[in-house]
C-alpha cells in the first residue's frame, strides 16, 4: 500500500541533489519508510530530548549536525517535486490513520474542576511484537523479522540495591540467526523496538498526567508508591519496564541502582486474561457460544471469504481468523509486504471476520464473567480498600498484560468499542475524591468511557462497585481450582 511511496521518494530525492531533509513526526510507526528509533531506548537519562513523547525524526538522507539547509533555486520542477511528495506523504499518513491497530492514542491531562486523583489502576496491551501464527503456505512471500531490542541480565544472590554488578558484565541472549521459525533474528510474539519505544512514550505522557498534572504522586515519586504486575511473557514484562521506565525515569535509590519487583504468576494460573483453568466453568461458557445459532450462522456468513482464501493459496485449512488477521496486520503496521493474494478488500474481510469474533467473545456475559471475573474483583477490590482505608502508599497500579486481557475487560463491562485492542491500548480506572465522596473514571485509550449504570463519566464509587460486583466471580463460583498440568500459552 505504501510501497510506491519508496521508489517515487527516492527518484525525488536523487532529483533534488540528495540535500533534501524532512523532518517528519514519528507518532505512528507504520509510516512510508521504516524509521529507526533504536536509540531511543538507550538515553531515557536524556529526558530534554523527549518532547511531548514525540521524537521527531529525520527522513533519510540526514545532514551533518550543526550545517545549514542550502537554499534551493526555486524551480517550477522544483514546486513540482515537492507538491509530488507532499502527496505522497499525505497519502502515506492517510493509510496509515486506516490501521488503528498500531499504535494507541496517548493520553492528554484533562482534569475536572473540583475532584482530586488519588488512586489509579492501569490495564495496558503490550506493544508492537512479531506474529504469534505462522501458517507456511499462507506466510507466502515468507517477510524477514528484525528485532533490536535487547535483553541484558544477570543473574544475581542478593539485591542490586546492595551492591551493584562488581564484574560488570550483563548477559544477552541472541536468537541464531537462520534457525528461527520466523525468518530473521526474532523469536515468536518478540517485543520489537518500536513495541518498547511505544510503552516508553505511554509512560511519559503518563507521567505528565497523573505526576505533573494530577500531582498523584506528591512532590517526589517514589517506587514505593507503586506496584506493577505482568503476565509472565517476555513482551508484557518489557511492555511494564519500558512504561515505567518514561513514568519514572529518575533513580530514587541513593546508592545508584534501584530494584523494581514486577509481579508475575505461572501462566497455569494466571487470570489477566481468560483461563479456564483458574475458572473452570468458563470452558462450558465457550463451548456454548461456540455452538450457538449466533456463531454457526457468522460461519456460514465467513463461508465465502474462507473458500476464497483457500483457493488463493491452495490449500485446505486457514489460521482461525485472528490468526490470520495477526500475521497481515502485523506486517502492515511493520511496513512489510503482504502476499498480493491479500488484497485491500480481502484484508478488511479478514479484520472484520477476526474482529466479529473476539466482540461476540466479548460482549458475552457468561465467558466473560467467568473469564476476567475474578480479575476485575481485584480491580474492584483495590478501590474498595483505598476507600475504606481513605488512603494508601501505593497510587499506582500496572498490570501489563494482552489484547485478550483489555478486549474481555471491556467487553464485561459493556464497553468494548468491538476494535482490535491496538498495540499499547490501556485502560485507567481512576478513583478521584471531592468532599469526602469518592467517584470513578474509566478511560480507554485516554478516552473517557461512560459505564452503562453511571450518568456521567464521573461515577459515585459506590455505583460503579456495584456495579463490578454484578459482574466479578468469587472462587467458589469457579469451582474448585487446579492448576493446569500444561501451561497456557497467553
Ligand atoms: C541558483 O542560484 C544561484 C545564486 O542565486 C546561481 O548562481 C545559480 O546559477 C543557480 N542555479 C540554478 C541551477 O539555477
Ligand atoms: C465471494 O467473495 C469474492 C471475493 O471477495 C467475491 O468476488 C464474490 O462475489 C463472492 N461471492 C459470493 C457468492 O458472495
Ligand atoms: C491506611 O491508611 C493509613 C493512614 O491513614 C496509611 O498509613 C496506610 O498505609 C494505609 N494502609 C494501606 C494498606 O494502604
Ligand atoms: C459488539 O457486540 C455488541 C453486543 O452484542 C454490539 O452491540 C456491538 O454493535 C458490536 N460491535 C461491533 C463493532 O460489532
Amino acid at each position: 500500500m505504501n510501497l510506491p511511496c519508496v521508489p517515487l521518494f527516492l527518484w525525488l530525492l536523487m532529483r533534488e541533489e540528495g540535500i533534501l531533509t524532512l523532518h517528519l513526526i514519528d507518532d505512528n510507526d507504520n509510516n512510508c519508510c521504516s524509521v529507526n528509533t533504536g536509540s531511543r531506548h538507550g538515553s531515557i537519562g536524556n529526558r530534554k530530548r523527549e518532547r511531548q513523547g514525540r521524537t521527531p525524526v529525520a527522513w533519510l538522507p540526514t545532514e551533518p549536525a550543526g550545517r545549514e539547509h542550502p537554499r534551493h533555486n526555486i524551480s517550477k520542477r522544483s514546486i513540482m517535486n515537492k507538491a509530488v511528495l507532499l502527496f505522497c506523504l499525505l497519502q502515506v499518513l492517510l493509510s496509515a490513520a486506516d490501521d488503528h491497530y498500531c499504535q494507541s492514542t496517548l493520553p492528554v491531562f484533562t482534569p475536572t474542576p473540583g475532584y482530586r486523583l488519588e488512586f489509579v489502576q492501569t490495564v495496558t496491551r503490550h506493544g508492537a511484537r512479531t506474529p504469534i501464527y505462522l501458517v507456511p503456505p499462507v506466510e507466502q512471500p515468507l517477510v524477514e523479522w528484525n528485532c533490536k531490542l535487547h535483553e541484558l541480565v544477570k543473574p544475581s544472590q542478593q539485591d542490586h540495591s546492595v551492591r551493584y554488578d562488581t564484574t560488570k558484565r550483563l548477559f544477552r541472549k541472541v536468537y541464531r540467526d537462520g534457525v528461527e521459525t520466523l525468518k530473521g533474528n526474532c523469536n515468536f510474539g518478540q517485543l520489537t523496538d518500536v513495541g518498547y519505544s511505544q510503552h516508553l512514550e505511554l509512560g511519559q505522557a503518563l507521567r505528565k498526567v497523573y505526576a505533573d498534572g494530577f500531582n498523584l504522586f506528591g512532590p517526589q515519586p517514589k517506587l514505593s508508591q507503586i506496584r506493577v504486575r505482568s503476565t509472565d511473557v517476555y513482551r508484557t514484562l518489557q511492555s511494564a519496564q519500558a512504561g515505567l521506565t518514561g513514568m519514572f525515569p529518575e533513580h530514587t535509590s541513593i546508592r545508584g541502582v534501584e530494584t523494581l519487583l514486577v509481579e508475575t504468576t505461572d501462566n497455569s494460573l494466571e487470570d489477566m486474561t481468560p483461563n479456564s483453568a483458574v475458572c473452570p466453568p468458563l470452558q462450558t461458557e465457550m463451548n456454548r457460544l461456540h455452538a450457538s445459532k449466533e456463531w454457526t450462522d457468522q460461519q456460514e456468513k465467513t463461508r465465502n471469504l474462507t473458500e476464497t482464501l483457500q483457493k488463493a493459496f491452495g490449500v485446505s485449512t486457514l489460521p482461525p481468523w485472528d490468526g490470520l488477521y495477526d500475521i497481515y496486520q502485523l506486517r502492515r503496521c511493520a511496513n512489510l509486504p503482504v502476499p498480493k493474494e491479500i488484497t485491500e478488500d480481502l484484508f478488511q474481510q479478514i479484520r472484520l471476520a477476526a474482529e466479529w469474533e473476539v466482540n461476540v467473545t466479548a460482549y458475552d456475559p457468561a465467558v466473560g464473567r467467568y473469564g476476567m471475573g475474578t480479575f476485575l474483583n481485584l480491580i474492584k477490590e483495590n478501590i474498595q480498600n483505598y476507600v475504606k482505608n481513605g488512603t494508601s502508599e501505593v497510587k499506582y497500579l500496572l498490570y501489563s498484560g494482552h489484547d485478550s486481557t483489555v478486549a474481555p475487560l471491556l467487553g464485561l463491562l459493556n464497553i468494548y468499542d468491538g476494535l482490535w485492542p491496538p498495540f499499547r491500548a490501556y485502560v485507567n480506572f481512576e478513583l478521584y475524591s471531592r468532599d469526602g465522596e469518592h467517584f470513578v473514571q474509566v478511560k480507554y485509550n485516554g478516552k473517557e468511557m461512560k459505564l452503562p449504570a453511571c450518568e456521567k463519566v464521573m461515577c459515585p464509587v459506590k455505583t460503579v462497585l456495584a456495579f463490578f460486583q454484578e459482574r466479578v466471580v468469587t472462587p467458589q463460583q469457579c469451582g474448585r481450582v487446579q492448576p493446569a498440568v500444561y501451561a497456557r500459552r497467553a
